[in-house]
């Protein structure tokens, strides 16, 4: 990993810093592409001597040439490209999020091209919203029919289609990754960082409402993160897109689970019925032959670990919770 350059886009935000925490601890060098210059959510996760160690770059995406000199500057061997829009703003904005999400990934997949052989493949963030409703009671595999039920879905679909287009036309080598509900600290925006947030609001003794019920594919974000490095990481030929898969649990059963940690939060933290319009459990089995096992945190101890951390801030006087008030 030593003489590893990893160019990470996104890296400000939730799944981004968990990536940067593991790939310092394994002793790559890094470079942080954000468009935000505030790293909140690395120091959530990350002492001041981790803080100081990655290169930040804060820059646009959506800017023609605008990772192509960072690239080259720090010769990049590694690109993880993470940046984008969550639901609810490629909801009130489609042009944004198209912008951002297809025009800003196919910037990715254009530097990557024309630093070869220096980058050997992108690993991205593709989502498990491409699925769309499925009615059926079983797990999902990822070469099933997609029917994406917003343009957030559709966008990341989009990608992977332009993924494997890179990969026919010009042999670029990539791997998209489908996670469904990541949670951890610093899960903080979207529908899907509910139980995330109902964790926090079990620490500060608040109510909070889960605006979904159900059952969701839930996945920690050490495992997230362990799966894009590994994909990142790995020498292939093909554009592959794999599903992610954690636990699929009910939001009843954790919610249980919080309160097995906090019981003082027992009957303040209630959900909606409506399931999410995603299936619930993804098959990873793909994955898992074409990676191998990635690593898979119990739910008890992911929710527990999430727990301690926003406790330990809470008592630093640096947990924030202005993301419960939205
Ligand atoms: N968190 C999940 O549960 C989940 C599930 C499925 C897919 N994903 C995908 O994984 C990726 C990371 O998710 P996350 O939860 O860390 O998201 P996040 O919103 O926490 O972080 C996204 C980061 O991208 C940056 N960004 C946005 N627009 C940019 C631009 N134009 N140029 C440069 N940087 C820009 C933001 O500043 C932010 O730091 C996203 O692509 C997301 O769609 C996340």
């Amino acid at each position: 990993m030593q003489s590893n350059t990893f160019l990470v886009t996104g890296a400000h935000g939730f799944i981004g810093a968990w990536v940067v925490k593991r790939l310092l601890a394994e002793g790559a060098q890094v470079v942080i592409f954000d468009r935000s210059s505030d790293p909140y959510r690395l120091r959530m996760i990350m002492d001041e001597d981790e803080l100081a160690r990655p290169v930040f770059i804060e820059g646009d995406i959506v800017s023609e040439n605008s990772l192509s000199p960072v690239i080259a500057g720090y010769n990049v061997t590694h690109i993880i490209h993470l940046a984008g829009l969550q639901v609810p703003v490629c909801r009130a904005d489609p042009r944004l999020g198209a912008l951002v999400n297809v025009v800003g990934t196919i910037n990715v997949f254009e530097a990557a091209l024309k630093h070869r052989p220096q980058v050997r493949s992108v690993a991205y963030a593709s989502s498990a919203a491409v699925f769309g409703r499925f009615d059926e009671d079983r797990p999902v595999r990822e070469d099933e029919a997609v029917n994406p039920t917003n343009h957030y879905g559709a966008f990341k679909r989009c990608n992977e289609d332009n993924a494997r287009i890179y990969h026919l036309e010009h042999g670029l080598p990539s791997i998209g990754l489908r996670p469904l509900t990541v949670y951890g600290a610093g899960r903080d925006f979207g529908v899907t960082s509910d139980p995330t947030k109902a964790m926090k609001a079990s620490v500060v003794g608040r109510p909070f409402h889960i605006r979904f019920g159900g059952k969701t594919d839930f996945l920690y974000a050490a495992d997230a993160a362990d799966a894009f490095i590994r994909a990142a990481v790995l020498e292939t030929d093909g554009a592959h897109v794999f599903n992610l898969h954690g636990d699929t649990a009910a939001i009843a059963d954790i919610v249980a689970e919080i309160e097995r940690v906090r019981p003082e939060a027992k009957g303040s933290l209630t959900w909606d019925e409506t399931p999410l319009p995603i299936p619930p459990e993804l098959d990873a089995t793909a994955l898992h032959t074409f990676l191998g096992r990635t690593q898979q945190t119990p739910i008890a101890d992911g929710v527990r670990e999430t727990i301690e951390r926003f406790e330990a801030l809470q008592r630093e006087g640096r947990l924030s919770t202005a993301d419960l008030d939205v």
